[in-house]
């Protein structure tokens, strides 16, 4: 133990010995030198291993259960686990001052915090650690590429894509959270037959001028009629070869069908050709350029624009070699396939017939240059489980490859968002969206005149409020539900939704206002007064955020965190009914603000993990 942590720990009045097992975070979890000072007594009476009791022991859901709980079936032990929980819940706990009782409840045994103790330790940490409250360094001196977001720049940036860059940034935000080094990627479909289809298109329809000042709708459109097009030429094509074939003739397909000439193009880009790439390069630029604004309306930056173009020739051949050397490539007319010899990865096509790469043969050749140039402990690809097949092939092919990193990959799935159309029901684009919800959020202020106009800038806070209110609606559920998209439901403030939550955080931010109290007062505040149901229920709460941080850390679960939050800010508003700060004496008004203070910090800290920065007035 430091001696930091000691002389921290003999200031909050803790004479027992709390050991400093390398699973708990002393300096940063005030729950963990519970569960350290329970590890070790337990390990005592019981002879279990300490390292096996803190892996058993859980936050209990209800309040009423303790504030930490273990199943005692957890230890392994010979003997009847009732009788256990009994007799240990009477042997030591109960003298403990850390400890206020411990009771047995079937095979369950519960602990509960001494309110003094969680006062001090809790308060104080939330004080002194401000904005790093609920971080921990379990990965520090480590490396991760998140990638996400990944739109498609032919294609539109649709609701999926937004799904994904919102849960992308709290995933990497998470692994920050955690003390890891994080590398933001973005992995742009900006190479394949597609973009031969729509230089096509943009030679016969397209306009420089649109393409300059909209090249994500201009661009779109250019795909969408081109792409009609060319299916209704395949249409006659292949009604023109039933009938020919019916006859007994030999076919012989059109030349010039968009089809063909598309993949004539993108062949000229494979093979370098300057004006074909240099159409494409433009394409691409203009396209960066706007997400970038779109992007800065998320709150969300990446380290790298990559892409499938950015894949080098030289990766994906090394890849070849190696994936040939190992015998794992099967010829079949002109194609190139890996035939994974199982019923669910079936095969899979890695070079075409007239030697083009694929999407997969593209993501092997990425994920290699990716370790090259990273050395990275853990790539992370969030990606739609419409890909799950995608991802699974990739990484057994990597396994297949015998790279000592293939296990570090890691596949964060989610499920579809139905019925998101902008509210005119029209084709949607990011920039649609986001114009949509800020209007709609601005609408639901203006109801309120009176605050409305204490706002100071009302278009920036509609935004933000906004954004909360889709950020929270996404990741109400586990991240791999479908949902379906409902303008009203999320932009209700009396249901569980985002506006709810900055509204919680600005009415805190009031009371501070409105408060004679300063920071340094409230430091200092003595506790001892603070012995309300509710102040005690908030404060519980309030120290469970670290353990809650690293349980959606361990799952990529931003859901964890979402649920958490409204734990929390239901319980501040029953804190509202009773603890009274306004016109209180000194000595009670204090300690509740700063109790309420804290709760702030919380909630702030945790809305920004979730990407969405916290409103002070609304
Ligand atoms: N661009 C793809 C899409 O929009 C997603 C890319 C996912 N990442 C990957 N490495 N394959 O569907």
């Amino acid at each position: 133990m430091s001696e930091d942590l000691s002389r921290r720990l003999g200031a909050l009045g803790i004479t027992e010995k709390i050991k400093p097992f390398s699973d708990c975070n002393l300096e940063g979890n005030p729950i963990d030198i519970f569960k350290s000072y329970i590890a070790d007594q337990l390990s005592q009476i019981s002879g279990s291993d300490p390292n096996t009791i803190l892996d058993a022991l859980e936050t209990p859901l209800k309040p009423e259960n303790g504030d930490l709980i273990i199943p005692i079936p957890k230890l392994k032990l010979k003997g009847n686990p009732n009788n256990f929980a009994t007799q240990w819940s009477e042997k030591v706990f109960p003298t403990s001052s850390l400890i206020s009782s411990t009771n047995a409840s079937g095979v369950f045994l519960k602990f509960f915090f001494s309110d003094s103790y969680l006062k001090n330790i809790v308060l104080k940490d939330i004080y002194t650690r401000e904005a790093l409250y609920g971080q921990n360094e379990s990965g520090k001196g480590k490396k991760v590429i998140v990638e996400f977001s990944s739109p498609n720049i032919a294609k539109e940036f649709h609701a999926g894509h937004l799904r994904n860059t919102m849960l992308g940034a709290v995933i990497a935000n998470l692994h920050e959270s955690c003390g890891w080094k994080v590398y933001r990627m973005n992995y742009l479909g900006d190479w394949g037959k597609q973009f031969g289809l729509l230089a096509i298109g943009f030679e016969r329809f397209g306009s420089e001028e649109e393409l300059a000042n909209n090249p994500f709708e201009h661009l779109y459109n250019v795909y969408v009629r081109i792409n009609s097009e060319a299916e209704a030429e395949e249409v006659k094509i292949n009604a023109a070869k039933l009938l020919v074939k019916e006859n007994g003739e030999e076919y012989t397909r059109p030349e010039n069908n968009l089809h063909d000439l598309a993949r004539a193009y993108f062949h000229k880009m494979e093979n370098g050709d300057e004006s074909a790439l240099s159409l494409w390069k433009r394409f691409r630029d203009y396209s960066i350029q706007r997400f970038k604004t779109n992007y800065a309306r998320l709150n969300v930056h990446f380290d790298e624009y990559s892409g499938e173009s950015q894949v080098s020739n030289e990766s994906i051949d090394k890849a070849m070699k190696i994936l040939d050397s190992k015998g794992l490539l099967v010829r079949d007319d002109g194609a190139v396939l890996i035939d994974f010899n199982d019923k669910k990865l079936g095969k899979a096509i890695i070079t075409k017939k007239d030697g083009t790469t694929l999407y997969l043969t593209r993501d092997i050749g990425a994920a290699l240059q990716r370790y090259e140039d990273h050395k990275f402990d853990k790539m992370v690809y969030v990606v739609a489980s419409q890909q799950d097949l995608h991802l699974a092939q990739l990484f057994k092919i990597l396994e297949k490859m015998e790279y000592p990193w293939a296990d570090r990959c890691l596949h964060v799935n989610y499920g579809l968002v139905k019925g998101m159309s902008t509210r005119k029901g029209t084709a949607v684009f990011l920039d649609d969206i986001l114009k949509d919800t800020a209007d709609k959020m601005h609408e639901v202020m203006r109801t309120n005149e009176t605050k409305y106009h204490q706002v100071q800038n009302p278009e920036s806070t509609a935004h933000i409020v906004g954004m909360a209110a889709i950020i929270v609606s996404d990741m109400s559920g586990k991240r791999n539900n479908s949902y379906t998209f409902s303008w009203d439901r999320m932009f209700n403030f009396e249901g569980d939704t985002g506006p709810y939550l900055q509204y919680a955080h600005a009415r805190l931010c009031s009371m501070e206002r409105n408060s004679e109290f300063r920071l340094e007062h409230l430091s200092a505040a003595d506790f001892s007064s603070l012995n309300e149901r509710q102040a005690i229920n908030l404060l519980r709460i309030l120290s469970q955020y670290p353990d809650v941080v690293l349980s959606a850390f361990k799952t990529q679960e931003p859901s964890t965190i979402v649920t958490y939050l409204f734990k929390m800010t239901h319980c501040m508003s029953s804190c509202y009914d009773v603890l009274w700060v306004a016109n209180q004496p000194h000595h009670i008004a204090l300690p509740r603000m700063a109790l309420y203070r804290a709760a702030r910090v919380v909630l702030g800290n945790a809305l920004r993990l979730l990407g969405i920065t916290p409103v002070e007035r609304m």
